[in-house]
């Protein structure tokens, strides 16, 4: 069942991106919400060895997560596929989508180690130092899967690279935030939300629990730390940032899709991509990736008659009611206070 291996000819890639860097030398602790949220993450850190059984057994060829989720499922193309042959396409992918997590976690690593050098506030530093901790935990569980269960390994997708060059090059520490914590991470809530809700191996859930404690945390620090820079932002600036959101949102929604699966397979990769994109099912699925993403922008003053519009076309808008991330986190809190006072 030994499947090519897809390790990339450069190991290491490097280029030099601009940074300014910057000192906190008064340490004030007044950002109280951030401070109470480094607390949760020194309390909830966990380590992966123990907390997961790592000796339980994963077949990819079998339906891991529900078969409705491969983007040609249920078409012609679909039908024709034989046992084998849907077995095959189930492995590669869970592979697939796995690795970009994988991927997308390195980003996340490397975004938030440059945001303790930039963010100007020490709270601020203090909490994403325990978020860079987080990130190569997941770096760590998503790397041990792949390599220990799924036998092969796929390069990071041409658009999630795009968008991860654009967060990890901008000089500007807000925007790393907003590309990252709101974005990226928001959109991983919710695709690890489904993974957890709809696996049925054991393993494959609780390392995705795991992660969504994580997860959540971080997308709150994201809209607990922009939502006071946001306040102190020209039209101009504000402009710019709902753009950039914008962009990202579309090159999440439309284009993160697996056409390294199908050529993979030797399938006719365009007729695929043009399947998933016209799946009422697929599409229903990529829309609920933005149920995080909208209620937050719009608490951070990025939701503008003219992003509304935009949202309104993209079919995302009404999410924009949903509770956001910061008071998601308080909700939590109460609920575990309850629990131990019970
Ligand atoms: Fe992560
Ligand atoms: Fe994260």
């Amino acid at each position: 069942m030994t499947m090519s291996n897809f390790h990339p000819k450069q190991p290491v890639e490097q280029f030099p991106v601009q940074q300014i860097l910057a000192y906190n030398w008064e340490y004030s602790a007044d950002r109280q919400r951030l401070m109470r949220l480094y607390e949760n993450a020194k309390r909830d850190q966990w380590n992966a060895t123990s907390r997961l059984d790592w000796s339980i057994d994963v077949d990819p060829e079998s339906e891991l997560i529900p078969d409705i989720a491969i983007g040609i499922y249920g078409s012609p193309m679909w039908n024709k596929l034989t046992a084998k042959e849907i077995q095959r396409l189930r492995h590669e992918a869970i592979t697939w989508q796995l690795c970009q997590f994988l991927h997308g976690e390195q980003g996340a690593l490397l975004a938030t180690a440059q945001i303790v050098d930039t963010v100007p506030w020490y709270e601020a530093k203090q909490y994403g130092a325990t978020q860079v901790m987080d990130e190569a935990r997941h770096v760590e569980v998503y790397r041990r899967f792949v390599q220990e269960k799924l036998e092969h390994e796929y390069p990071v997708n041409p658009e999630l690279k795009k968008l991860l060059d654009m967060i990890l090059s901008d000089s500007r520490w807000d925007m790393k935030f907003l590309g990252m914590q709101i974005m990226v991470e928001g959109l991983a809530l919710a695709a690890f939300a489904t993974m957890r809700d709809t696996t049925t191996n054991p393993l494959l859930r609780d390392l995705t629990a795991a992660v969504i404690e994580d997860e959540a945390r971080h997308v709150a620090f994201g809209v607990l730390s922009l939502r006071e820079f946001c306040q102190n932002t020209s039209d101009k600036e504000r402009a710019e940032r709902e753009d950039f959101v914008y962009e990202a949102a579309v090159l999440m929604r439309d284009r993160l899709l697996n056409r390294e699966v199908w050529q993979t397979m030797g399938m006719d990769a365009d007729a695929c991509v043009k399947l998933s994109l016209q799946s009422p099912l697929m599409a229903e699925f990529r829309r609920r990736l933005f149920s995080k993403i909208v209620p937050n922008v719009k608490s951070l003053g990025l939701l503008s008659d003219r992003q509304r519009a935009r949202f309104a076309d993209l079919g995302i808008l009404d999410f924009e009611h949903n509770t956001t991330s910061d008071v998601d986190q308080d909700a939590e809190e109460e609920q575990r206070r309850q629990l131990n006072a019970a």
